[in-house]
């Protein structure tokens, strides 16, 4: 069967499929996110509803999912960080395990990347675990590189963060 891959924005009613991408992700890759799978599974489906609904309707962020076949199968945050200095965020990267290493990653993040530059914003910075080579080399296979700013991951402080950046 043909795989067709596609990025597109989460719909309005999409809210539920959110929060089962994100406890996903939360659940296999503990070490790459600021949140815990334990905390933020206590947040109730009003408060997944809001905080989507703010999301998407907002013009300075946006949720985008990574879809074969129709089905989603991976997620990213993206968002205006500081309008002033032109300067983006990414968050919440996450592609399932079976459905890695064909691509998606790379488009999601090149989607985020020409929203970034759709709202004028000149760089892109996120922080991602120093001691993940995985994420690390695939961020630098798209021309992302460490700042040297480093800190404790807030969810599992064991691990440390680096900020990364890359000029649109
Ligand atoms: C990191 C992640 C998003 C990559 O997604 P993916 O869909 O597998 O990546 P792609 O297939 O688009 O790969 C893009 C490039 O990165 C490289 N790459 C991807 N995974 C890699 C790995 N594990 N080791 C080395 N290089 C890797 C690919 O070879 C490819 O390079 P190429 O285009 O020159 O061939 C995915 O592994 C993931 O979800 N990991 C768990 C969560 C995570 O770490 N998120 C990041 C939080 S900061």
């Amino acid at each position: 069967m043909e795989t067709i891959l596609e990025i597109r924005p989460a719909r309005p009613s999409e809210w539920k499929t959110l929060k089962e991408i994100r406890l996903q992700a939360l659940q296999d890759s503990p070490e790459s996110f600021g949140e815990r799978y334990q905390d933020v599974i206590q947040k109730d489906d009003d408060q997944w509803q809001q905080d989507f609904q703010k999301a998407v309707e907002s013009e300075h962020q946006d949720i985008l999912f990574a879809t074969i076949n129709s089905v989603v199968v991976g997620m990213l945050f993206v968002f205006v960080r500081d309008q002033r200095k032109k300067i983006g965020g990414i968050g919440g990267l996450w592609i399932a395990p079976n459905h890695r290493q064909k691509g998606s990653g790379r488009q999601i993040i090149e989607t985020a990347l020409a929203w970034l530059k759709s709202k004028g914003l000149q760089t892109v910075t996120f922080w991602s675990n120093t001691t993940n080579e995985a994420s690390t080399k695939f961020y630098e296979k798209l021309g992302f590189s460490y700042t040297g700013i480093e800190k404790p991951l807030e969810s599992a402080p064991n691990f440390i963060i680096g900020e990364m950046k890359k000029e649109l």
